[in-house]
């Protein structure tokens, strides 16, 4: 599976689609309100040093739905808010992989500067939108020109499946991530990638942010401290264990399902803190775990989640939705500054 060309959420705004079904990545950016506003406040607070008079924002990973409109909202919103002197001008770049349906997005434009009008009014600072194609695993920008870094429900995602896993070189049967059964060589694998990666990521977004910017960075995270029991790993699990009925039924081969594999780890906080130190490019303001139902649609969160649904189907369907356009629980949260 090549990431850049092959990863994307489910397209349109259809039943199935990313876009109908987000509501779980929603409820994350809604839980990180507080801090995105916090770190547009301290961006602000630092503008004059840079460039006076603009700040560039950049959502990386922002997908196909509503959800992107929602921060550039909430950005507009703090700097309308929050920000005693107003700003010029606010540039917003999205990006995704090239496969993302932007399309989506750019048709949702008109409406949303109306809306953002209404409810900002004269407080509301000229800002623009763009699209900007290509891997957060890459240079996206030029040195210093990015006042604030979002990212919400991506970073989970490696850059590639390891390549030991993805030559078939090392097998990881019965599995599609790490799940109970999963060799250690395989977990180990797979927690290379994410230091790579996630350091590859650092360096990349420290080289282009402005001094004194920031970045608010949310991803499906691990409170297990089990590597093996995750509470992600449950839900790749149970694909897994769909994949292996459809091999009993013969349609699909036994080859192919041994060794397909998730580009994909979920860290636990201190996995995240040990690479943010090792860096030594970043101070962590905040960071932390919080917990989402794993239906998208039940607004018990945390230990309240744990009560029995009321309806179990209807709650098993919205799971599945979720799943299939693209998600799953338990995030992590952190917020970085240079
Ligand atoms: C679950 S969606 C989250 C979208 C959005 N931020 C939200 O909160 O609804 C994850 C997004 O990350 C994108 N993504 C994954 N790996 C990426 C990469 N290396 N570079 C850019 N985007 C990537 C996917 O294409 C997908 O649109």
């Amino acid at each position: 599976m090549k990431v850049e060309q092959d990863l994307h959420m489910s397209r349109g705004d259809g039943e199935t689609s990313y876009a109908a079904n987000s509501r779980l990545q929603e409820k994350a950016i809604l839980k990180t309100k507080p801090l995105l506003h916090k770190a547009v406040e301290e961006v602000h607070a630092s503008l004059s040093l840079s460039s006076p008079g603009k700040m560039v924002v950049a959502d990386l990973g922002c997908s196909s739905g509503p959800n992107t409109l929602l921060v550039i909202s909430e950005v507009l919103g703090a700097v309308a808010n929050h920000c005693e002197q107003s700003l010029a001008d606010v540039q917003f770049f999205l990006n995704d992989v090239p496969g993302n349906d932007f399309n989506l997005i750019f048709q949702s434009l008109e409406l949303f500067k109306k809306l953002t009008t209404k409810e900002l009014g004269e407080a509301l600072p000229p800002y623009y939108i763009v699209g900007l194609p290509g891997s957060f695993y890459t240079r996206l920008f030029p040195d210093r020109s990015v006042h604030l870094f979002h990212s919400s429900y991506c970073l989970m995602w490696r850059s590639k499946v390891p390549d030991e896993l993805a030559r078939g070189a090392v097998v990881n049967v019965g599995n599609m991530y790490i799940w109970e059964t999963t060799p250690p060589l395989v977990v180990e694998l797979y927690q290379k990638q994410f230091q790579e990666d996630f350091s590859q990521f650092l360096a990349l977004r420290h080289s282009e942010l402005v001094s004194g910017g920031q970045m608010v960075l949310t991803f499906l995270g691990r409170k297990n401290r089990d590597v093996l029991r995750g509470e992600v790993s449950y839900i790749w699990g149970l694909l897994a264990q769909a994949l292996q009925s459809l091999f009993q039924d013969g349609r699909v081969e036994e080859e192919k399902l041994d060794t397909f594999n998730l580009p994909f780890y979920s860290p636990s906080v201190d996995e995240v803190k040990t690479v943010v130190r090792q860096s030594e490019l970043f101070d962590i303001s905040h960071i932390q775990l919080f917990e989402s139902n794993w239906d998208p649609q039940d607004e018990m969160d945390g230990s309240d989640a744990d009560v029995t649904t009321p309806d179990s189907v209807r709650s098993g369907v919205n799971v599945a939705r979720s799943i299939r356009a693209g998600s799953s629980p338990s995030s992590l949260v952190i917020s970085a500054s240079v």
